[in-house]
């Protein structure tokens, strides 16, 4: 044998040593240190064990398949799925008459991968003067390394195909998200939206989109990093709040993690209460506000140490509206299980309670009787179920709330399979009332070139 390939032998040998086995023990057996008796046992137990594991994992997938084809025939006996969709071997399926354009997302796989890597196709480009930026960092980041749209006009299944392939979260998370943003501000019948403000490449089939920045549908108060829609741009990136989430960061080991964030969330919430004299603390505040603090701490880590949100991993999507140098995401996928379990911790954690309620003035703040005190992962989950359930018709553009037959559709056929097996209490569709619609459009950034947290232009 020649000594190169001798060497790309031993290589390879030690290449799936590391890959197969990252126990010392089973590293010796591989090598063939051990003496035979020993090493076979060893074998013998680990192929057991992978057997087992991709058994429980195969059960598990098969449970789940079997429930989703459970619920997806009792909608279709009861007509919930009038425009097609439902879920299928955990697959959209596609959407008929009105909606028959209507791209469905696609699960893709997940592992630790480095985004973009060495990908020539997704190296960050700055946006140009056309190309629309809003509110959320990471559609900001996907559209400047072209995991979305570079124009800023994505649609519901191209975001919520790049929610999968930048961040590794979850089918069920990401199309729950993206087609929150579609009912917020877009055109449901061809699935395209703004991630900034209303845009003229979007089409109107059903009547105005106003795009995701919409104020009060996704859009809320008390964001992170942008302002309240009563006090100025609600898209714009506010320097000082990221300064000030910084600084509380540092009480917290430098970590952008649920500690830092529980104490974040209640700063906000008595700011706005005191200044803000349209402060709305809504069911979709609760879900949105909530929501957007724990997939900092569980998208924006590296991949290699999913539990460690610090300043090198969050500031370049913050800052720059970019991936961090060498940064991988996450190895596995974040699910709406997973996302009620983290609401429900930070919650928890918050030093004060956090009354949901609206301002209607200043030193007038009327609660709304729901209680915070202690909230359960699967209650915490059911808010996100009721932020577009019961909650959604009351904000709809006006289009949408005269086509509320179609939106009902879309929710039956995309969303309410992923919430199945939660049994949240969602009795049906409140109706859109006389005043529900709010044609008020959304805004895009000033300006849509970040560097260091300063606009370019
Ligand atoms: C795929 C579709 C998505 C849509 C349509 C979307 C839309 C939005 C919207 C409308 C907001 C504004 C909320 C507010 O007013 O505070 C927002 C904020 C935010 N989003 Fe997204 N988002 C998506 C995915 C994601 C994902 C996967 C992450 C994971 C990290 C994420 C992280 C955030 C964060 C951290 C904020 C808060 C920004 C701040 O105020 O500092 N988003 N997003
Ligand atoms: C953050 O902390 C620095 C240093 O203590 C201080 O100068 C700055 O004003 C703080 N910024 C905010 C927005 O709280
Ligand atoms: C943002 O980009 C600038 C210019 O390339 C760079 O100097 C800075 O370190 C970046 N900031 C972060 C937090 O990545
Ligand atoms: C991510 O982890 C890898 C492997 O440890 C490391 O090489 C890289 O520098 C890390 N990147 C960041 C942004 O932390
Ligand atoms: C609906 O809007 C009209 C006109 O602005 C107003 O007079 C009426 O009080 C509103 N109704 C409700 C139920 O808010």
């Amino acid at each position: 044998m020649a000594y190169s390939s001798i060497k790309t032998f031993a290589l390879l040998a030690l290449a799936s040593a590391v890959t197969a086995t990252p126990c010392p023990y089973g590293a010796l057996a591989e090598r063939g240190a051990l003496p035979k008796a020993e090493a076979d046992k060893f074998f013998a137990a680990r192929a057991e064990r992978d057997v087992n594991i991709d058994d429980i994992k195969l059960s598990k997938r098969e449970a789940e398949h079997a429930a989703q084809e459970k619920f997806y025939k009792r909608q279709v006996d009861l007509g919930d799925l009038l425009l097609g969709g439902g879920l299928l071997n955990g697959v959209l399926q596609p959407f008929t008459g009105v909606l028959a354009d209507l791209d469905v997302p696609v699960p893709q796989e997940f592992s630790l991968k480095e985004i973009p890597g060495d990908d020539v196709a997704h190296q960050y480009v700055a946006p140009g003067k056309t190309d629309v930026r809003g509110m959320c960092p990471t559609l900001n980041t996907m559209a400047n390394h072209g995991y979305i749209s570079h124009t800023g006009i994505t649609t519901f299944a191209e975001a919520a195909n790049a929610c999968q392939i930048t961040l590794g979260f979850g089918y069920d998370t990401c199309i729950f998200l993206s087609a929150v943003g579609l009912l917020a501000g877009g055109d449901l019948v061809s699935g395209a939206y703004s991630i900034g403000g209303a845009d003229s490449r979007v089409p109107n089939t059903l009547g105005p989109s106003l795009g995701i920045s919409k104020h009060g549908f996704f859009e809320i108060d008390n964001s992170i990093s942008r302002e309240d829609y009563a006090l100025g741009n609600q898209a714009d990136f506010r320097l000082d709040r990221w300064e000030a989430l910084v600084n509380i960061t540092e009480k917290y080991g430098g970590e952008f993690g649920n500690s830092a964030f529980a104490e974040e969330r209640v700063m906000r919430y008595n700011e706005a209460k005191n200044i803000n004299p349209e402060f709305d603390a809504g069911v979709r505040w609760l879900a949105v506000s909530t929501a957007e603090r724990v997939f900092i701490f569980r998208a924006l880590p590296n991949g290699t140490h999913e539990t460690l949100a610090d300043y090198q991993n969050v500031a370049p999507f913050y800052l720059n509206e970019t991936f961090p140098e060498e940064w991988y995401r996450r190895a596995d996928a974040y699910t709406l299980a997973e996302t009620g379990t983290d609401i429900a911790n930070l919650l928890a954690s918050s030093s004060e309670v956090t009354t949901p309620g609206v301002n209607e003035g200043l030193n007038n703040f009327v609660p709304l009787g729901i209680d915070l005190g202690s909230v359960t992962p699967t209650e915490a989950t059911c808010f996100l179920a009721s932020a577009i359930f019961d909650e959604t018709p009351g904000f709809l553009a006006p289009g949408l709330v005269d086509n509320f037959d179609v939106v009902e559709a879309f929710l039956n056929g995309a969303v309410a399979p992923f919430f199945a097996s939660f049994d949240c209490a969602i009795s049906g569709y409140s109706q859109p009332g006389a005043n529900a619609s709010s044609s008020t459009a959304g805004v895009s950034t000033d300006c849509n070139i970040l560097v260091n947290g300063v606009y370019q232009c």
